[in-house]
């Protein structure tokens, strides 16, 4: 009886983290499209990204310098010597989900 009553406070738990992380897979799966051809220019003609599949080479290889979210999002909102300002083609959402995707997909910190 006891283990019921343990799994009964336990499931909505599990609701509750599943959920979390099926969110933070969309917004992974949104950097990834905003990557690959949602931004205008798209990062994957500048940047190598394993994880996109992308082999531009005018700007680091993400995959090697590992920048974390807080990072990315300061490139894309200033533009970095010849990487553009996006601050004005995306919202802050997509800033958000660019930042998370080639944070976690570089294996830089979130
Ligand atoms: C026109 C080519 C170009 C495009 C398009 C581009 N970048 Fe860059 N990016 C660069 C270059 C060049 C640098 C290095 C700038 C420097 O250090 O002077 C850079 C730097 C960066 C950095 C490192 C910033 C730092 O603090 O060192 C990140 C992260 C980055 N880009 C992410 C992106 C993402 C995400 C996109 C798409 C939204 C993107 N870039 C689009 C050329 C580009």
């Amino acid at each position: 009886m006891a283990a019921v009553q343990y799994l009964r406070q336990l499931l909505p738990a599990l609701a509750v983290i599943l959920a979390a992380s099926a969110h933070a897979d969309e917004k992974f799966a949104l950097g990834k499209r905003l990557f690959l051809e949602g931004a205008t220019p798209a990062c994957a003609v500048c940047h190598a990204l394993k994880d996109a599949g992308s082999e531009g080479a005018i700007g680091p290889e993400l995959d090697e310098i590992r920048p974390d979210a807080a990072r990315v999002a300061r490139a894309l909102r200033s533009g970095l010597g010849v990487m553009p300002s996006y601050a004005a083609t995306l919202t802050e959402a997509q800033i958000d989900a660019l930042a998370h995707y080639v944070s976690k997909a570089s294996g830089g910190a979130p």
